[in-house]
């Protein structure tokens, strides 16, 4: 097929629920209109080891209820310092454009790569923080893993009478711990955006249990940290683009509880969970929609654009829109008031 007809699709940085549904649904609208569909496998590493696959319908038919992403990701190779070879390979890929799935770190090393590399961007992360677009899809299932994981730990919590301290991930960004922790009516929500007074936590918990409540949920997030701490880097990823990953938050939250309050802690690290499950009916709309708004950008040559949702409509905006600077969780957002009303400690 000619050149022109070869389009690529890339899944960048880390997998999100939600990945195989854009996959599937740009790959399906692309073939329907007759264009080759390439799967580069691995993220940045494929086009680097010029490692693809092709993609045809009968095999993107179904995807869409799969997590993870069937091209496989990587959230461990940029390209800085490498920008030529990373050019160099992409051309030896002979694709027209690419339909790229990513977060801030990959159309970062892909714009540094080439500022006109003819692409289209779909925002993906669970952590919801990018700039540019509503909501990201990957976090609603995220959000699920984490209020049904607190849901399921209030039970023993109560039977033990014990606090329970449970870490979602997000980065240096609040929305998961925010969102499942809401949905799940947690009694304390303690996130990035807003650095927790340890003193009035600790008088928060012994009012909760001097009431007679035998069992408290905690849903942190693992880049939160109290007034005038950092949070806490657990390790860092040499060659990623996002090097710190955070860990230990609760943990250290749990035994200081337990110190500090004399209320029986333990603490659950949700990991990875969170971005395992099969994406919820509100992801596999998202990127069903996202998916084929991307492929009609590629019959158009629209490159440069990125696929968003704005309003609740899916719609087109400039990459540049999506690669502005995280979009955190505003201190004063109406979740936060909702959590306030309900008594919980945020
Ligand atoms: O950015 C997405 C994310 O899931 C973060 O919430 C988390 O801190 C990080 O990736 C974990 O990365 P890894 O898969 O390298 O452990």
């Amino acid at each position: 097929m000619a050149i022109e007809k070869r389009i690529g699709i890339l899944t960048g940085g880390g997998d999100a629920p939600g990945l195989n549904g854009v996959i599937e649904s740009c790959g399906r609208t692309l073939i329907e209109h007759g264009f080759e569909v390439v799967g580069v496998c691995d993220g940045f590493e494929g086009v680097f080891e010029g490692r693809t696959r092709s993609l045809v319908a009968s095999e993107l038919k179904g995807l869409h209820a799969a997590a993870g992403t069937i091209l496989g990701a990587s959230n461990k190779t940029g390209t800085a310092g490498r920008e030529d070879e990373f050019l160099r390979r992409y051309r030896e890929l002979d694709l027209a454009g690419m339909v790229v799935a990513g977060g801030d770190g990959t159309f970062a090393g892909l714009t540094k790569v080439s500022p006109g590399l003819r692409m289209i961007g779909v925002p993906k992360t669970i952590d919801n923080d990018l700039a540019g677009t509503d909501f990201t899809f990957g976090y609603d299932t995220a959000c699920a893993v984490v209020a049904d994981s607190i849901d399921a730990l209030r039970a023993t919590a109560a039977s033990h009478r014990r606090c329970l301290v449970v870490e979602t991930m997000g980065r240096t960004s609040g929305w998961i711990a925010l969102g499942g922790g809401l949905a799940s009516y947690a009694d304390a929500i303690l996130i990035p955006e807003r650095p927790y007074d340890r003193g009035k936590l600790a008088a928060f918990l012994r009012a909760r249990r001097n009431s007679g409540q035998r069992g408290a949920l905690i849903s942190i997030s693992e880049g939160a940290a109290a007034e005038g701490e950092t949070a806490s880097v657990a390790f860092e990823v040499a060659g990623s683009p996002q090097a710190e990953r955070y860990g230990g938050v609760a943990q250290n939250l749990a035994r200081w509880i337990e110190r500090e309050v004399g209320w029986e802690s333990r603490h659950v690290v949700l990991g990875h969970l969170q971005r395992a499950r099969p994406p919820t009916t509100t992801d596999r709309l998202l990127t069903l929609a996202m998916g084929i708004e991307a492929a009609r950008l590629v019959c158009e040559g629209a490159w440069g654009q990125a696929v968003v949702l704005r309003d609740g409509q899916v719609t087109r905006a400039p990459l540049d829109d999506i690669m502005k600077p995280a979009r955190l969780v505003p201190p004063d957002h109406r979740w936060v008031a909702l959590a306030q009303a309900i008594g919980a400690f945020i």
